[in-house]
């Protein structure tokens, strides 16, 4: 609910268990007044400390620079005096970069308007609020609109800028980030998704010190190394206890999301598109939209971040109308056979899958042009017929009559030099005339910032999913954008690239989905470089991590699971030795790590033993037990290896506390150890529930826990059910 408090100037924006406020200054600056636990009451002007010289400007004309550098503000400017990082900074024709927001007025609506071209959360004019806050540089002719919209039911915010330009000449936009957020440090620390290729979203926590820290990216993706999440936590924060501000980018390109830590021991923290190479020249008339930010504050540790962030993107972002169903499982020959296979092979493990309950043949990367390794054909989107005999319909229909739909592995946004579309189209590529291209995986990216270029690979894409019974797609991209250049923007426009090129990625994917609304989409990024809330935004699920070692994914499934709704995770079970690492871990173990998430395999099925493959089948009737438990519950973290050394622990609570699944990996065996209690967590303590044959109070559960024996290796895992008495 948004509260107005015209005597005093002040915005309450109250979801059920939060506050934030908002003051007009001297009529004309927007300062932040209060994100936390909730507030009642909108007389709240005393946080502004408006009677401590220099803080009001009014009052002491002589230090407006002194006020401009303190204050707590909504949207900072660039080129007047705040020194901590600006969100906005503007530069006008003349090449003066500086900016000026004064108050101009609001406006409040029921529910949440879209975002032109972007992503972003959406609701019911019961579930949802938007206030608008106007403002204006009358120099530069620029209005600004903040926009904030509030979850009531889900604690959460969100927060985009919109820009026009009503004035005669044209502007340009150097930063512009979407979300800014003050307040007076509370020994904060900083906690960050952080990795590589094979080890995305592992949790960072360190200390804030002063001066700025901040994770980026300007690899044109969101990326495996650094990831669009930031949160500030009290020092007591754990999984139950402390105070958390979060915020998330609903974003899938450049990011930078920062803590900076000022002389007056306030603390700034903002989030937006990474303003390195990026330069948008606004026309008058014309208009710009800065993605969105997720905000959610907690009272109660990361836990209730996590399930507020899982809750809203589960109710309020995925759109698939696959969200809230079981997804089929999944056999990917990737891994089984990777760029060696034809139709018998893929026929011979789709037998072998359909006998053991799996419900999906996906078909990965080789299966078109004349791609018989990674460094060709990437563009050409027909199929091969000397390695897919017979062509795709046919081939399709064959894996239906063992039982099993079809799925197919796509990569729209390159192209390979050696393929036709390059010596056809060499402009399309994204490139510096005059420089060589940078190359990654021998491919360079498509120039997707161009419609024809967009429309031409979707003609392709489209002629190949049309031609066959395809249930299933998985997009990848496979490479970072380097030596930035388009041959369709001028000059003072280059700068725009990196943007509009996510913006196409967007177009391409929105028409996807809309004419083929009965494919199941997962987004993909050599691995998980690309799972990020933009990307939710059109499909149910991403592939989480080219890594499907067990005990790596723990620290992968963990880091993807503090913001990201386990419903979406990509994970499958593999072979060992293991591909990445090398490790040998229980057939059952992996089954059990991979049953959070979407669940699949990635292996020859044919080179099972006899054992495995019964262990598959209990695998599959575990799925279909628990998936609906684990998609729709809530997911509480019990314990993390990460921390202890030993073993990992979460569990999933069915929404109305009837019934609970507990995961339990012990990933390194002790000699003469004793037996562990895990206390579980989210049962209703008033409730009872049957643990393993015995009935206990949840109260108990909770408090004492279910206790876990010791056990003769390492890397074995353990569920148990829990069901209300
Ligand atoms: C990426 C994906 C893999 C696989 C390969 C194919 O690395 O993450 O799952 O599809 O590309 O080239």
């Amino acid at each position: 609910m948004i509260r107005v408090d015209e005597k005093n100037n002040v915005f309450l924006l109250n979801t059920e268990n939060t506050s934030y406020g908002i003051a007009i200054v001297d009529g004309r600056y927007i300062e932040h007044l209060y994100y936390g636990a909730k507030l009642e009451e909108t007389d709240i002007r005393y946080l502004l400390r408006e009677d401590e010289a220099p803080f009001t400007p009014s009052v002491n004309k002589r230090e407006t620079g002194a006020f401009l550098d303190f204050a707590p503000m909504e949207y900072p400017e660039a080129g007047m005096g705040d020194y901590r990082e600006s969100a906005l900074s503007v530069r006008s024709v003349k090449g003066h970069r500086a900016s000026e927001l004064c108050y101009e007025g609001y406006e409040i609506t029921p529910g949440k308007p879209a975002l032109e071209g972007l992503p972003a959360t959406w609701g019911e004019d019961s579930e949802c609020s938007t206030l608008k806050i106007f403002c204006r540089d009358s120099l530069l002719g620029m209005k600004v609109t903040l926009m904030y919209s509030v979850f009531e039911g889900v604690d959460a915010l969100t927060r985009s800028v919109l820009i026009e330009n009503e004035g005669e000449e044209p502007f340009y936009i150097e930063k512009i980030l979407s979300a800014c957020l003050d307040m007076d440090d509370r020994d904060f620390e900083v906690i960050s998704l952080i990795g590589s290729w094979a080890r995305e979203r592992h949790i960072q926590r360190m200390p804030l010190g002063y001066g700025r820290q901040n994770i980026a990216s300007f690899k044109g993706e969101s990326s495996h190394q650094e990831h669009p999440f930031l949160a500030l936590v009290t020092p007591e924060t754990t999984q139950s206890t402390g105070e958390v501000y979060a915020m998330n980018f609903v974003y899938s390109g450049n990011f930078i999301a920062q803590a900076e830590k000022s002389q007056f021991d306030s603390v700034r923290m903002s989030m937006g598109i990474h303003p390195e190479g990026f330069t948008w020249k606004l026309e008058p008339g014309e208009r710009f939209t800065a993605p969105e930010v997720v905000m959610v504050y907690s009272a109660e540790g990361l836990g209730k971040m996590t399930r507020t962030f899982h809750d809203l993107y589960r109710e309020h972002l995925i759109r698939s109308p696959y969200l809230h169903k079981k997804r089929p499982i999944l056999i990917n020959n990737w891994e089984a056979t990777y760029f060696e296979f034809d139709e018998k092979k893929l026929l011979e493990i789709a037998k072998d899958a359909a006998e053991l309950g799996i419900e999906m043949l996906v078909m990965d990367d080789g299966w078109f042009g004349k791609r018989n390794l990674d460094d060709s054909s990437l563009g050409d989107w027909y199929v091969n017929e000397e390695k897919i005999k017979g062509g795709l319909h046919e081939l399709v229909e064959n894996v239906k009559k063992l039982g099993l739909k079809f799925g197919i592995w796509i990569e729209p946004e390159m192209i390979s030099p050696e393929s036709e579309l390059y010596r056809k189209h060499p402009d399309w590529a994204i490139q510096i005339p005059g420089r060589d291209i940078t190359q990654s995986r021998a491919q360079y990216v498509l120039d997707f910032s161009r419609k024809e270029v967009v429309d031409g690979v979707y003609e392709m894409i489209s002629d190949v999913l049309k031609s066959a019974d395809i249930s299933y797609v998985k997009w990848d991209m496979n490479r970072q954008l380097a030596t930035l250049g388009s041959y369709a923007l001028p000059a003072d426009r280059q700068g725009e690239l990196s943007h509009r090129y996510v913006l196409g990625v967007y177009r391409m994917q929105e028409r996807l989905i809309t004419d083929f609304p009965e494919i199941l989409l997962e987004n993909c990024s050599g691995g998980g470089a690309r799972f990020d809330a933009g990307m939710l935004y059109y499909s149910p699920q991403i592939w989480c991590s080219d890594d499907t070692d067990a005990i790596e994914r723990l620290a992968i499934q963990e880091g993807t699971a503090l913001v990201y709704p386990v419903s979406a995770m990509g994970a499958h079970v593999s072979v060992c030795p293991n591909h990445a690492v090398g490790r040998v871990t229980p057939f059952e173990t992996r089954g059990d790590v991979a049953l959070l998430g979407t669940f699949g395999y990635e292996l020859d099925i044919t080179k099972l033993s006899d054992e495995e493959k019964e262990q598959v089948k209990v695998q599959v009737e575990k799925y279909h037990r628990y998936n609906d438990l684990i998609r729709e519950g809530d997911y509480y973290r019990l314990a993390s290896v990460s921390d202890n050394g030993y073993y990992d622990s979460w569990m999933i609570v069915e929404k109305d506390k009837s019934r609970a699944l507990v995961f339990y990996v012990q990933v390194m065996a002790r000699a003469n150890a004793k037996s562990r209690f895990v206390r579980l967590a989210g049962l209703d303590p008033e409730k009872r529930y049957i643990a393993g044959g015995k009935t206990y109070a949840g109260s108990t559960l909770m408090r004492a826990g279910v206790r876990i024996p010791s056990e003769f290796g390492d890397f074995k895992s353990r569920l148990i059910e829990i069901m209300e008495a």
